[in-house]
C-alpha cells in the first residue's frame, strides 16, 4: 500500500527550503481537503491560503514556529464561530442544486439538522466545527505526503492575531489550526532523518471479538 510508505516518509517538518509548491499541487491538496468527510456534511470551516512572504512574516512574529514564515504556503483552517440559520440554508441550497433535488424534498433533513445544531450553544458548535476542521487537516497531511510535499500541522500560533490580520473577525470564522506546506531542508532539519516514534500497533489497537 503506497499510502503506508507516504505516511512513513512524512514528518512534521521544522525547517523548509526555499522551494515553492506549484499551483497545480496546491490545488490538489485543497481539493483533497474539500473532499474530507464532515458531520452532516456541512463543512463548518474554511481554508485561508497564504503565500505572501510579508504576511507570513507578520503572522510568525512571536511564535516559536518559524515554519509559519518559512513555508512555501501556509494553510489556515478557520472554523465557524457559530452555526447560523443561514449556514444551514446555504448547505441545503447547495445540496438541492448539486443533486437537482427540490428544496421541499429536503425539508425533513433540514429540520433534523436544524433541531440538532441550532439547539446547541455557539461554543459547543465552535468546538464541533473545530473537530471537522481537524479531519480536513488530516486529509491535507496525507494529500501532501502523496505528492511528496512536506507539511507541518501546527497549533502553536496566536489565533486572535491571525483572526485580526486575516480579517476573519466579523466573518463568523476563527483560526484553529495551521498546515505549513513546502519542501524539507534536509541538511538543516535535525528531524528529517530521525526515526518515527510510534507505540507498537498491538498496544495501540485492541481487537475485540
Ligand atoms: C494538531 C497538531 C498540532 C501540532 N502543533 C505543532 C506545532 O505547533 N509545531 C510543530 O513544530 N509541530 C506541531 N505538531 C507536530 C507534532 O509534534 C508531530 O506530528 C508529532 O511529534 C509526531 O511526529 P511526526 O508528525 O513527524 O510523525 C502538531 C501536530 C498536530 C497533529
Amino acid at each position: 500500500m503506497k499510502l503506508i510508505e507516504d505516511l512513513k516518509w512524512r514528518y512534521a517538518t521544522k525547517k523548509f527550503s526555499n522551494k515553492r509548491v506549484e499551483e497545480g499541487d496546491l490545488e490538489k491538496i485543497i481539493e483533497a481537503i474539500n473532499l474530507s468527510a464532515s458531520s452532516v456534511g456541512i463543512q463548518p470551516y474554511r481554508l485561508v491560503i497564504i503565500e505572501s512572504p510579508c504576511l507570513k512574516k507578520n503572522l510568525a512574529e512571536g511564535s516559536f514556529n518559524s515554519q509559519i514564515a518559512e513555508a512555501s504556503h501556509l494553510l489556515v483552517f478557520a472554523a465557524f464561530a457559530s452555526i447560523r440559520k443561514e449556514d444551514i440554508d446555504d448547505y441545503i441550497g447547495l445540496m438541492s442544486e448539486t443533486r437537482d433535488t427540490p428544496i421541499e424534498d429536503l425539508a425533513d433533513f433540514k429540520n433534523s439538522i436544524s433541531t440538532y445544531l441550532l439547539a446547541r450553544t455557539d461554543s459547543d458548535n465552535f468546538i464541533w466545527s473545530t473537530k471537522q476542521a481537524y479531519i480536513g487537516l488530516g486529509t491535507g497531511l496525507i494529500a501532501a505526503a502523496d505528492l511528496k510535499i512536506d507539511a507541518t500541522p501546527m497549533e502553536g500560533f496566536d489565533a486572535a492575531k491571525f483572526d485580526k490580520l486575516l480579517g476573519l473577525e466579523g466573518k463568523n470564522l476563527k483560526s484553529v489550526v495551521l498546515l505549513a506546506l513546502g519542501y524539507r531542508d534536509e541538511h538543516n532539519d535535525g528531524l528529517a532523518k530521525l526515526k518515527k516514534v510510534r507505540i507498537p500497533k498491538q498496544e495501540f489497537a485492541t481487537m475485540v471479538n
